[in-house]
């Protein structure tokens, strides 16, 4: 009885369009049976589909009011950071008590959640960011950041192919031959592999660089012709085998080296990161002016500051017929795959963090220590505290 004693809260997301929930039935009823009293707000899965009396039937109890829920809660499982609740009036914050437990994304470091994780603090919460969790195996099945670039870049592909005027597949028609569209991928890694494998399958002739060779072999292996940036790998590749930032002159020769994909490019599905840093910008102006009108960029990278130049957040623009999509939460357009893989996840990372139905800070346990945001009244999470300037 791993979980007996403790009371789990989950409360219905309130940023504007999320569909995800963090709990489904199933891991309900996985907590239930494991001793946990598991206490649902009212309505908070049907974004996914998932019914008050789904919830019920596995075992939870159904609470009208999102503050009843943080309050009677040791454990709180969310999707999304602690926000303003305009219905309530109140920050999400300010309804969690000390000594509570939150499980969620954070991104502490981003500038706009600064002042949530100091009142996170301040409350005397204790926080873990599931942003945090490291690629390693024996964490694999908690990585919600992965699962949630899955989804994006699956997703991302769609959207474009929508937008796009065009077939993405080779057609045979009567009155001749239509080539497949050409789909350009930036960035290999979980999103971009999967849009490359989504694009192939809708029959797309697929093109992607990426400045890790190793990515590029993978992408290559799905089917996807590179294009050759031209960065060495020394200074690509930093430690634990990701991404560096690329100084100028290496940014400047990576874009030359894309321009003629791009400006023949249908689609293009940006997704190049660096962990915990901004975005490169890998498409400027010049290249978006270069493509036919009726072609489609989505860029995905967008949560960090975005690969195009000309990307809103949030929005879909258009510059002379190129459609730039800046869509955020793209995984909470998939709302039931999503939830499904996020709410495993979350579920692994509390089997990981709970011992004899205590929750416990094993920071000699490395997916705990990167993952914990606040505790005793103070931010522990180093990207957070660089961030604030506070380290
Ligand atoms: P990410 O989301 O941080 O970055 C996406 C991609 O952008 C990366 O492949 C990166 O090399 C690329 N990129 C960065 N700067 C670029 C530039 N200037 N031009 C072109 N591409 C650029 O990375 P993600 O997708 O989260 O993971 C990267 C790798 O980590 C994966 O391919 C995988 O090998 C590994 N990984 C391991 C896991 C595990 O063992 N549990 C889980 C997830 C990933």
């Amino acid at each position: 009885m791993q979980f007996k004693g403790l009371t789990f809260g989950v409360p219905k997301e309130i940023m504007c369009g999320e569909r995800r929930v963090s709990a489904i039935p199933d891991t309900v009823k996985k907590l239930v049976n494991s001793g946990a009293r598991v206490l649902v707000e009212k309505g908070a899965g049907l974004g996914a589909y998932f019914s008050d009396q789904d919830y019920e039937g596995a075992g939870a109890e159904l609470i009208s009011d999102a503050e009843e829920v943080y309050a009677n809660a040791d454990l709180i499982l969310k999707v999304k950071e602690p926000l303003f609740n305009p219905e309530k009036n109140k920050h999400e914050v300010e309804m969690m008590h000390k000594g509570q437990t939150l499980v969620t994304f954070i991104h502490p470091a981003a500038p706009s959640n600064h002042r949530m994780v100091k009142d996170l603090a301040a409350k005397g919460v204790i926080s873990l960011t599931l942003d945090g969790i490291p690629r390693i195996s024996r964490a694999q099945s908690m990585d919600a950041l992965t699962s949630m670039s899955t989804v994006a870049g699956y997703k991302g592909v769609l959207m474009a192919a929508d937008r796009l005027g065009k077939f993405i597949p080779m057609i045979g028609t009567a009155v001749g031959m239509i080539k497949p569209a050409a789909v350009l991928v930036v960035g290999a890694g979980v999103a971009g592999l999967q849009a490359i494998a989504t694009a192939k399958r809708l029959g797309a002739a697929v093109h992607t660089a990426d400045i890790r060779p190793d990515a590029a072999e993978q992408a290559k292996s799905l089917g996807a012709k590179i294009v050759e940036t031209g960065v060495p790998a020394e200074i690509a590749v930093g430690e634990g085998g990701y991404a560096k930032s690329l100084p100028d002159e290496w940014l400047q020769k990576e874009r030359e080296a894309l321009c003629e994909t791009v400006s023949k490019a249908d689609i293009i599905i940006l997704t190049a990161l660096i962990p915990g840093k901004l975005a490169p910008i890998l498409v400027t102006e010049e290249m978006v002016k270069s493509m036919s009108p009726g072609s489609a960029i989505v860029d995905i990278a967008i949560d960090q500051g975005g690969n195009c130049a000309l990307t809103v957040g949030g929005e879909v623009k258009e510059y002379d017929g190129v459609s730039i999509d800046g869509t955020k939460n793209i995984p909470g357009m998939v709302p039931v795959s999503s939830t499904w893989m996020f709410a495993h996840n979350i579920y692994n990372f509390v089997v990981n963090l709970i011992k004899d139905g205590r929750v416990y800070l094993n920071t000699e346990d490395e997916i705990i220590a990167s993952s914990l945001v606040t505790r005793d009244g103070k931010i522990v999470h180093n990207g957070a505290l660089e961030a604030m300037g506070m380290s």
